[in-house]
């Protein structure tokens, strides 16, 4: 990439929550992105209206990253719109909460093909087609470390995305490409939210040290960093932004 180049970043789950926080603060940092959704095709494109109407640029691409086809997809949209991929957000995911003996089959497949299979394909993907120089942020949770009942499946999940950050760091090194996590507290999304009372949520908001729950762009400035000029000393690491709740 040439100095005078716009920089390009793929946002997977980008229609709503902290992907779409990413991708809005992204394109204020002068970054093109694309904007990849699996089912909400209507909040993707008004995302990217907006974008526009505030001077950036963006598309939006629907790819599901549970698909060995999607990820490769939106690398070749993102080459042929922008001319090349200088950071990946690996953000998609979801969270299916149950104890171990009730957890059937099909909850743990889905949460693996995306949570760990989606970004395993993003990070080949990115480590073949990235420019020199790029950043790949990959997504974990703060849940890791917490080892809560219910949550077997998804920390699991997150544990593996943490295993290979470290991993494909050291295998990028050479080509100056960052590859680091993002490892989140309770964020205010649906994610979050979906299955619990008002109070339920008051009350975890409660527990944290800062007192409140953390909102998406509490997430997305911690990425501007990791994507951005200041973090080039930054390699390998998993950066838990939870308010302190670990
Ligand atoms: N919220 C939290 O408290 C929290 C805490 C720790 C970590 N995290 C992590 O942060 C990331 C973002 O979570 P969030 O809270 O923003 O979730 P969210 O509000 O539920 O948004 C999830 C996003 O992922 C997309 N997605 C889901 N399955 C996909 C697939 N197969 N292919 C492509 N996109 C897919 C969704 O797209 P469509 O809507 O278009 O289907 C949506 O844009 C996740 O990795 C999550 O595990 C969240």
């Amino acid at each position: 990439m040439t100095s005078n180049q716009t920089r390009t970043a793929i946002v997977t789950g980008a229609s709503k929550g902290i992907g779409a926080a990413i991708a809005r603060r992204l394109a204020r940092d002068g970054v093109a992105v694309i904007v990849n959704y699996a089912r909400g095709r209507a909040e993707a494109e008004a995302l990217v209206r907006t974008i526009e109407a505030d001077g950036g640029k963006a598309i939006a691409v629907q790819a599901d990253i549970a698909d060995p086809a999607g990820m490769a997809l939106l690398f070749e949209v993102g080459e042929k719109t922008f001319g090349g991929i200088d950071i990946l957000v690996n953000n998609a995911g979801i969270m299916k909460l149950s104890p171990l003996a009730q957890t059937d089959d099909a909850s743990f497949h889905t949460q693996i093909a995306i949570n760990l299979g989606g970004v395993f394909r993003g990070m080949r993907e990115g480590a073949r087609r990235l420019r020199d120089g790029g950043h790949i942020i990959n997504f974990s949770s703060s849940v890791v470390g917490l080892y809560q009942p219910g949550y077997g499946v998804y920390a699991a999940t997150k544990a593996g995305v943490e295993a290979m950050t470290h991993i494909l760091a050291k295998e990028l090194g050479a080509r100056r490409i960052t590859v680091n996590a993002v490892a989140p507290g309770p964020i205010e999304t649906a994610l979050f939210t979906d299955g619990k009372s008002e109070a339920q949520i008051e009350a975890i908001g409660k527990m944290i040290p800062l007192g409140r729950l953390g909102q998406p762009d509490d997430i997305a400035g911690v990425v501007s960093f990791l994507a951005g000029p200041d973090s080039g000393w930054v390699n390998g690491q998993i950066i838990r932004a939870n308010g302190g709740v670990v």
